[in-house]
């Protein structure tokens, strides 16, 4: 396994599109692997595949349940609204307070290819939809209220 460097701001691909994973390869495993990795390492919980330079649709997230990885995550079933800190692992030190849906239901692929559902709140709903953001090119300080630098 490897720690990959995160990219930070807005730099790399961070505002583009990423791309539906057609196949699940060995080298999306094992960018699954290493991602889970490097999110640990830098005490996140939470990584997206363009923060470390692939413009796939790929998140990782482990919100103290265990580690989760999906490949082209989709909402599909949201509720409700929540206003909480957030922060990101390409934005060190920096938190802004941003409203999400309170619930959500996200489907995708696991590591091994079978269709997955996965509900959440609180911290597991916003780690998904703010991953999810990325792969859209879309950053968290485009939606925080109150950014600043956590001293
Ligand atoms: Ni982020």
């Amino acid at each position: 396994m490897a720690i990959y460097n995160i990219v930070k701001d807005e730099k790399e691909g961070l505002r583009e599109k990423s791309k539906i994973v057609s196949k699940i390869t060995p080298n999306i495993k094992k960018l699954i692997d290493n991602m889970l990795e490097t999110m640990y390492d830098a005490k996140g919980v939470g990584l997206a595949a363009p923060q470390v330079g692939v413009l796939k649709r790929v998140i990782v997230i482990d919100v103290g349940e265990g580690p989760l990885a999906l490949i082209n995550p989709e909402i599909v079933e949201a509720s409700g609204e929540e206003t909480d800190y957030e922060g990101c692992l390409s934005f060190p030190g920096l938190i802004g307070e941003v409203t999400r849906k309170a619930w959500v239901k996200v489907k995708g692929l696991d590591r091994d290819g079978k269709t997955i559902t996965v509900e959440g709140e609180g911290l597991l709903a916003r780690a998904l939809q703010h991953e999810i953001d990325h792969l859209e090119g879309i950053l968290f300080i485009d939606r925080a209220k109150n950014l600043r630098r956590q001293d």
